[in-house]
């Protein structure tokens, strides 16, 4: 496999640890799913912050149920433990303020920029970079914790990935091209920063326009037609804003506009 190099543990322990006293970090070389991982942690009072990483999963979790191809040297393959001071926002505001840092962070480390396609894919073009999971169990407002589950592609050539996902997936070795290979350390530190920057703006009611709209400014698809999931409906339209606030806003083929709210709007499909 071309890209980097796994660097050894104790760098990433170090990112971790990194004038973050409080924080708890986990690294395995091969574990079945990190979000387990994490949720053991947090089942034993692991701190806000504390990270579960591995190299490799063996039974690597994507979004609906779906499988998350997580081999070993690949790529970032972490979860980290949330706990917010209650009452909690939205849900959806706080996997918003995710995928935000995580393109981010992405962004920063390795000049690669990702956008979001709603609510929460990172794509480069049409192929998908990086994608998190919301492990929020019984999401409990007064007692506020989740799991936030994050795979970032990174060393990936078009070969290493299975047929499935051949030109449909994208590391952020493959849009740098032939050039110097990104050290996950510095992608993981650049990450974890972000998302306590807006994590912390998501928690702070009086911050949230500044989220919504950096969020909307790097959405994915708009001015395009694609097709918008709510429940069991599909709406078909051109994409004309997104935020994580007021939702999903498409305009119809007849000339009128329909907004899915942001529980609601489960996902976006270019058509
Ligand atoms: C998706 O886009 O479908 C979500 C992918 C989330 C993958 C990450 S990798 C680390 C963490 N552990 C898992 O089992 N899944 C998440």
């Amino acid at each position: 496999m071309s890209g980097p190099s796994f660097p050894e543990a104790e760098r990433f322990e170090a990112v971790v640890r990194d004038g973050r006293p409080a924080r708890r970090f986990n690294f395995r070389h091969e574990t079945s799913s990190t979000q387990d991982l994490a949720w053991t942690m947090a089942e034993r009072g692991a701190p806000d912050g504390s990270v579960a990483l591995a190299e490799r999963q063996t039974a690597g979790r994507g979004r609906r149920g779906r499988a998350w191809d997580s081999p070993a040297g690949a790529g970032l393959w972490f979860s980290r433990v949330v706990r917010m001071a209650p009452p909690a926002p939205e849900l959806g505001l706080v996997v918003a303020a995710t995928a935000l840092a995580v393109a981010e962070g992405v962004e920063r480390a390795s000049g690669v920029r990702a956008l979001l396609r709603w609510p929460n894919d990172l794509l480069v073009g049409e192929r998908k970079l990086a994608g998190l999971l919301a492990d929020a169990r019984d999401w409990d407002p007064r007692a506020p914790l989740l799991i936030l589950g994050i795979g970032i592609n990174l060393g990936q050539g078009e070969d290493d990935f299975p047929d499935d996902l051949r030109g449909v997936a994208t590391s952020v070795a493959m849009e740098r091209g032939g050039g110097k290979p990104v050290d996950p350390a510095a992608v993981l530190e650049a990450v974890l920063d972000a998302l306590d920057e807006r994590l912390a703006q998501a928690a702070d009611a009086s911050r949230h326009d500044a989220l919504d709209e950096a969020y909307g400014a790097r959405a994915a698809l708009l001015g395009r037609n694609v097709t918008a999931f709510e429940g069991d409906r599909e709406h078909e339209g051109v994409l004309e804003s997104v935020s994580p606030r007021e939702g999903v806003l498409l305009r119809k083929p007849d000339g009128t506009t329909v907004t899915l709210r942001p529980e609601l709007a489960r996902e976006l499909r270019g058509v």
